[in-house]
């Protein structure tokens, strides 16, 4: 498929959330492969930026591609693969190291709020948690990428990868396409439903606000129905005032289509509106969690579609990365 190049990922800390899913994943099944040259990732160096299991890592890892294929994605569209397959990625990463500052890196919330997280937890941070960005703007530029379609929370990272870009080609001449964002227009932050006023993240210790992929109905509809709202009783749509309610009628919009302003209205109670949220999303979530039980079952298809997909990033990735060795000064190897 020629013309715009899509690039985007996910990280395998945790379980993949509705979150992940609305914000990002369902439209890259949906939509993204099948309108340009798309490639998605399971950027697995990134979840070595805080303390970890390598075994988790790895199961996570495996379980993220088998889900990216669950959503649909299909591999003879689209490129699926493992960033630690593909060293482009570390050697990229490097220059965008040396063309980031210290304090645009302090200044990336994400960096604050883990840092800071990590801290209490009686945990050191990793100096790579300061340098993730650079890593993350090594995984767009490297593929000439035009568009990310990403959450809400992860445009300041954007914002960085584009100015990354500007001052390298300005510094050393054109080498880099400068990426832009995409954002759902609803539901591009899912909130956690028992506290929804944080995002909705698939690293949280406490689980009952998250829905994972491969949560089961009835635990879906469990934690959809004890979701935190508030003390009103009529259905108004309100992000800041009514962050709980707010955010059912996000997710609800984004599972049918609705508006979430419209889709207010037509409620006179929260048990309603609950219950439509809850069965929208367990029919949403249905056949990913069917698609991934199949494949799961079938390891070796995803082993070979993950090594395709890895060879031919590869080859998108290696010419614009040699290019930026040599720009940079870099003697080339001979
Ligand atoms: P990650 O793994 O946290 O999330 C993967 C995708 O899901 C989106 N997302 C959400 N969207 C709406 N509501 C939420 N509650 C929610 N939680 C997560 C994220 O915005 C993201 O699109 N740094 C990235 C991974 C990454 C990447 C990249 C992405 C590394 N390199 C290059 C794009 C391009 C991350 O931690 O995503």
């Amino acid at each position: 498929m020629a013309g715009k190049r899509i690039f985007s990922g996910v990280k395998p800390t945790g379980h993949l959330t509705l979150g992940n899913y609305l914000g990002a994943m369902r439209r890259w099944a949906d939509e993204d492969q099948h309108r340009a040259d798309a490639v998605f990732c399971v950027v697995d160096l990134h979840a070595l930026t805080v303390e970890h299991d390598p075994a988790r890592v790895r199961r996570l890892s495996r379980q993220a591609a088998t889900l990216l294929l669950a959503t649909g994605l299909d591999p003879q569209r689209c490129t699926v693969f493992v960033q630690s397959h593909v060293d482009e990625h570390a050697r990229l990463s490097y220059l965008m190291e040396c063309t980031a500052s210290d304090g645009e890196m302090r200044r990336m919330i994400q960096y604050k709020e883990k840092a800071a997280g990590a801290q209490a937890r009686g945990e050191g941070v990793r100096l790579s948690l300061l340098t993730y960005p650079a890593l993350m703007a090594a995984d767009i530029l490297a593929y000439g990428t035009d568009e990310v379609p990403v959450g809400e929370d992860q445009a300041q990272h954007l914002e960085l990868a584009r100015d990354l870009a500007v001052r390298f080609n300005r510094r050393y001449g054109p080498t880099f396409v400068v990426p832009k964002a995409i954002h759902p227009t609803v539901a591009a932050r899912v909130m956690d439903l028992q506290e929804p006023v944080s995002k909705m993240g698939k690293s949280q210790a406490r689980t009952a606000g998250i829905v994972f992929l491969l949560d089961e109905a009835e635990t879906v509809r469990k934690k959809v129905m004890r979701a935190v709202t508030d003390a009103h009783a009529d259905v108004v749509y309100d992000r800041a005032e009514r962050p709980g309610v707010a955010n059912l009628l996000d997710v609800l919009a984004a599972c049918s289509g609705g508006d979430p302003q419209a889709l207010a209205g037509a409620y006179g109670s929260y048990g309603a509106l609950k219950k439509d949220t809850a069965e929208a999303v367990v029919e949403l979530l249905r056949p990913v969690r069917e698609r991934h039980a199949e494949l799961a079952a079938d390891p070796g298809y995803v082993d070979a579609v993950l090594r395709a997909g890895a060879a031919r990033a590869r080859e998108l990735a290696r010419p614009r990365v040699d290019a930026a060795y040599r720009a940079v000064g870099l003697l080339p190897a001979v």
